[in-house]
């Protein structure tokens, strides 16, 4: 038995539009295992963001479930719990990086514990783990503006990871970045996967960063494809 850590079972995700309904997934099937990194690949539009975020509990699919490692369905849990599940067992990487402009680096990473209501000392002490293990030691205290688009997204991971979630979900992590700074970018995720054992799911149209991938799933016109 696998031990996968989300899965979804044939999730399909039609949006109704004032133009009628768009079906932006449709059927479609995987799993992502402890110490894997998965990536998503396909056009735009082809329904990347809208899997990622049914995996995410930031949607929910029309028809079809989302499965936690637990055995529990993401997917039909009440909104409370789903609040929870988010907050304590993934972390969410943002194209744009999310970060609040007015704070420290620190401080961003320091958000979710806050949420958390972790106390100040082990905040103080998470916080420089994380931005540590990005390797942004050296700039705690400066703010996104003062910091390269690959930091800020350094930034971003260390604020996805400082909860210590068992599942990592990042889409186009790297779509704003140079081909050169992506390619960092994801091998420090491929790298924090494989050490920390983490369930990655990591969405991306660029092949050279799909070699990262321990599996990869192809998406076309919302359906999967080879
Ligand atoms: N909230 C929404 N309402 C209507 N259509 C949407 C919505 N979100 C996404 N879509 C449509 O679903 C399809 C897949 O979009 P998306 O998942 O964003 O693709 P990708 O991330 O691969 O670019 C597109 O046709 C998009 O226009
Ligand atoms: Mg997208």
């Amino acid at each position: 038995m696998t031990e996968a850590l989300l899965t979804a079972d044939a999730v399909s995700r039609v949006f109704t539009t004032g133009a009628g309904e768009v079906h932006a997934l449709t059927d479609v099937s995987m799993e992502v295992t402890r110490g894997e990194l998965v990536v998503v690949r396909g056009p735009s539009g082809s329904g990347k963001t809208t899997l990622l975020n049914l995996l995410g509990g930031l949607d929910r699919p029309t028809s079809g479930r989302v499965l936690l490692g637990d055995g529990r369905e993401l997917s039909a849990l009440p909104e409370k719990d789903v609040l929870e599940v988010r907050r304590t067992r993934i972390g969410y990487v943002f194209q744009s990086f999310g970060l609040i402009p007015v704070l420290s680096a620190a401080e961003n990473v320091e958000i979710p514990l806050r949420l958390l209501e972790v106390d100040p000392a082990e905040r103080e002490e998470r916080v420089a783990d994380a931005l540590e293990l990005v390797g942004l030691s050296g700039h705690v205290r400066q703010r996104p503006y003062e910091l390269s688009g690959g930091q800020q997204q350094r930034v971003g991971i260390a604020r996805a990871l400082v909860a210590e979630p068992e599942v990592l979900i990042a889409d186009e992590p790297t779509g704003q970045l140079d081909s050169r700074t992506a390619a960092t970018i994801m091998e420090l995720l491929q790298d924090l996967t494989h050490a920390r054992g983490l369930a990655a799911v990591v969405s991306t149209h660029d092949p050279v960063l799909m070699q990262r991938a321990d599996k990869v799933v192809t998406l076309r016109d919302g359906h999967p494809a080879a």
